[in-house]
């Protein structure tokens, strides 16, 4: 008992100041979740955005249940919950981060405080030759993978599973690029663009590169030639074996019909 209460001055304490991190991609939703058990049914609920969390966007009188909805950032992209005055927030924008603060109003307790972070969509990268090496780009393979309009990402390129090189950026609005050097295709390559929570891969595909195995057709020695030509030979042959096979047995039947007297005589 005496623990129990302890614990709860404990969380009534320090529950309030701790900053919950909440990420999110942006268009999607998210709900802020107070603690059921901190909120009592009398309460006045209120939330407030900002870096000085002082812009009141929602409250929720818990006995009437009677909601109301304030900043016209948001407006018609706030819901709250009558049971627990938990907000959602529906089709998020990168404006929409920031720090979000719940309040009992009748006593001034901070139930809970949100730091949000919406980040913004990410398009799958672009690959294409670079323009950069034209003299090396006779012989390899020179790429470069973009991004634009990038946030907080990096880019990575990955032969199979394996990380090759990677970049990162961190500022709005600028544009990312990560070079690529190889021979030729002799392997999957893909490039990823990343955020803290989700990634867009783009696979390199056999238009910007020629495989290593072309090659290699290509100076293939007279016995592999021979081999191949003696192979397609024997499929020919069995096919025309098959055909003739085929008509036979179907001759045969039509002749076998016409013999036999049809059933209605
Ligand atoms: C909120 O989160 C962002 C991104 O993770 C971080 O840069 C910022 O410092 C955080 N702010 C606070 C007050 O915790
Ligand atoms: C261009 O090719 C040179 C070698 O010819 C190489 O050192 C350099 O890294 C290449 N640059 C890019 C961007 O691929
Ligand atoms: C990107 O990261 C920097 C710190 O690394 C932070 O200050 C900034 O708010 C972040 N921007 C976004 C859109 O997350
Ligand atoms: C590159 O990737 C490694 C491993 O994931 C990571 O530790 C490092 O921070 C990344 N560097 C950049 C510049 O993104
Ligand atoms: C071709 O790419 C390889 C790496 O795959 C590199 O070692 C070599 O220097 C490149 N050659 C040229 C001419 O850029
Ligand atoms: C991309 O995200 C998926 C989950 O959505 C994860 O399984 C995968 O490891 C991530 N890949 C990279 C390269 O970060």
């Amino acid at each position: 008992m005496f623990i129990f209460f302890c614990l709860s001055l404990w969380s009534g304490v320090f529950g309030g100041d701790a900053v919950q991190s909440e990420s999110v991609m942006e268009g999607e939703s998210v709900t802020l979740q107070t603690d059921v058990n901190t909120v009592k049914t009398d309460d006045l609920i209120q939330w407030r955005f900002g870096n000085n969390k002082d812009i009141l966007i929602a409250q929720i009188n818990r006995q009437s249940g009677k909601r109301k909805f304030y900043d016209v950032k948001f407006k018609g992209r706030l819901q709250l919950d009558d049971q627990t005055g938990s907000l959602t927030i529906t089709d998020t924008r990168t404006t929409d981060s920031g720090l979000y603060e719940v309040k009992n109003n009748n006593n001034k307790q901070t139930l809970n405080t949100f730091n949000l972070t919406v980040y913004a969509r990410l398009s799958a990268p672009v690959i294409s030759h670079s323009s950069l090496n034209s003299s090396s780009s006779e012989q390899n393979c020179s790429l470069l993978c973009s991004a634009v309009n990038v946030g907080n990402v990096s880019l990575s390129w990955y032969k199979g599973h394996s990380l090759l090189s990677n970049i990162s950026a961190s500022d709005l609005s600028i544009s990312l690029s990560l070079p690529l050097d190889i021979e030729c295709l002799d392997d999957s390559y893909s490039c990823v663009i990343n955020n803290p929570i989700r990634n867009q891969t783009t696979q390199l595909n056999t238009q910007l590169c020629k495989p290593c195995a072309e090659d290699h057709i290509h100076s293939c020695g007279f016995t592999e030639a021979v081999i191949r030509l003696a192979l397609s030979a024997l499929v020919g042959v069995a096919a025309v074996a098959v055909l003739v096979y085929d008509i036979r047995s179907r001759n045969l039947q039509q002749k076998r019909q016409q013999m036999s007297p049809s059933s209605s005589d």
